[in-house]
């Protein structure tokens, strides 16, 4: 078997890549190790950026997402019994978010990429990239051989790609955050309009949504933290506790149809690139979820990895592929600080450390008080443009 692109991993990465190469003639093959099934229903997280999202309208499978996705001009700050909304429309005028569940983005590109005839296979096993040093690259999978001009790697964080590099080659920067996420999905319509990012003395939590029917919820719990420790009774219990902070606002409870655990860590690995092995979103970087920038990161990936390959292909120039990993790391590095931020702005940490404690304090009061320091957050948080060369 032979093809231009071998894509391993069908995440929102993996997907977009194949659909946006087939806009610019270029062909893929997508080799996924879960069932279609499986990467449908996984719960992930929820806001789009702009540039995300003209990205997807663009490439002509945004129609559900403007029909179904829900446009936001603000978030609130809850801390220290009151809410703080931080403005987009006041501090970052025209730009705002969407929310719109990552599942439905990897369902809207599925069906895309199949009514174009693409190939895509799920539950594919053993997949592995081989001579990568090489101009003659392949993989492996399940007994058979795709020979390629380049493998992509969008397999995620605890994909393959990445591992088979070799030692020597990725340097890799990391910090791990000693709480995890609860995550919440269930049947009730959001108690707020907009998200709220509550700061409490037991703990973070977010009250998000996916539409006027279904609430998601996320609570800071101990690392490693057994899903089974959260009966449904003590999720709606803490999260009242945390939410209901401010007079009149009342927390309303439905049934809880999905919980997961989420560990917290920042990772990045420099070059995203080993000969003809590029690597793209959570592969090569990920971030805590409190800044909403995992998914909106990966789309940034394959926008340069397409836009690059197409040139590669065009031309016969290679500058853009050398230049790919640099062009990317300049976004990443910008969320990765704004995800540590967040993080550190809103979770509770050692409870002993009243210095910090105070810190943090003055921190969310600047945050809410200066103009400025508002307009920090909600720049980063809709989404710094894409540049030119983007
Ligand atoms: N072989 C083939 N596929 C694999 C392998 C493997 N060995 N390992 C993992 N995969 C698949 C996973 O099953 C998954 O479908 O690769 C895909 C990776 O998808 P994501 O983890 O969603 O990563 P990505 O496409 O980069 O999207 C980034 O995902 O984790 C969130 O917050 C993150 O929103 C961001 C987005
Ligand atoms: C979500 O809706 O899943 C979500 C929203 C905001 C975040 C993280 C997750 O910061």
């Amino acid at each position: 078997m032979r093809t231009q692109v071998a894509i391993i991993g069908a995440g929102p990465a993996g997907l977009l890549l194949s659909h946006l190469l087939h806009l610019r003639g270029i062909e893929s093959v997508v080799l996924e190790l879960r069932s279609r099934a499986h990467a449908e229903a996984r719960v992930r997280a929820g806001v789009l950026e702009q540039g995300t999202v003209d990205t997807l309208v663009e490439a002509g499978v945004g129609d559900r997402l403007l029909r179904e996705g829900l446009l936001h001009h603000g978030i609130e700050l809850r801390f220290g019994g009151a809410g703080h909304r931080v403005a987009f429309e006041k501090l970052v005028p025209g730009r705002a978010i969407t929310v719109y569940g990552q599942q439905e983005v990897v369902k809207d590109l599925i069906a895309a990429r199949l009514k174009d005839g693409a190939d895509i296979r799920f539950e594919v096993d053993d997949v592995m990239p081989h001579a990568a040093d090489t101009d003659r690259p392949y993989v492996t999978f399940g007994g058979q051989r795709l020979d390629c001009d380049v493998i992509a790697g969008c397999d995620g964080f605890h994909g393959v790609s990445r591992q088979t590099i070799p030692p020597g080659v990725l340097t890799a920067y990391e910090r791990e955050y000693p709480f995890a996420w609860l995550g919440v999905l269930a049947r009730v319509p959001p108690s707020t309009e907009e998200l709220i990012y509550a700061r409490t003395d037991r703990g973070f939590a977010l009250h998000s949504m996916r539409s006027p029917e279904i609430s998601r919820f996320y609570l800071q719990v101990p690392p490693d933290e057994d899903v089974a420790a959260w009966p449904d009774t003590r999720v709606w219990a803490e999260l009242k506790t945390r939410l209901e902070t401010v007079p009149g606002f009342e927390l309303s409870t439905g049934e809880i149809v999905d919980k997961s655990v989420t560990p917290m860590r920042s990772y990045v690995a420099e070059p995203m690139r080993y000969g003809r092995l590029f690597l793209a979103g959570d592969a090569a970087h990920i971030v805590p979820p409190t800044g909403a920038k995992g998914l909106n990161l990966a789309v940034a990936d394959v926008r340069l990895l397409t836009r690059a390959l197409a040139h590669w292909y065009e031309t016969g120039s290679a500058d853009l592929l050398d230049g790919y990993s640099d062009a990317c790391l300049k976004r990443v590095w910008r969320a990765q600080h704004f995800s540590w931020w967040m993080t550190t702005l809103l979770h509770t940490f050692d409870s002993d450390d009243a210095y910090g404690h105070r810190l943090q304090l003055s921190h969310l009061d600047y945050v809410t008080s200066s103009e400025a320091a508002a307009a920090t957050l909600a720049e980063n948080y809709v989404g710094l443009p894409y540049g030119a060369a983007e």
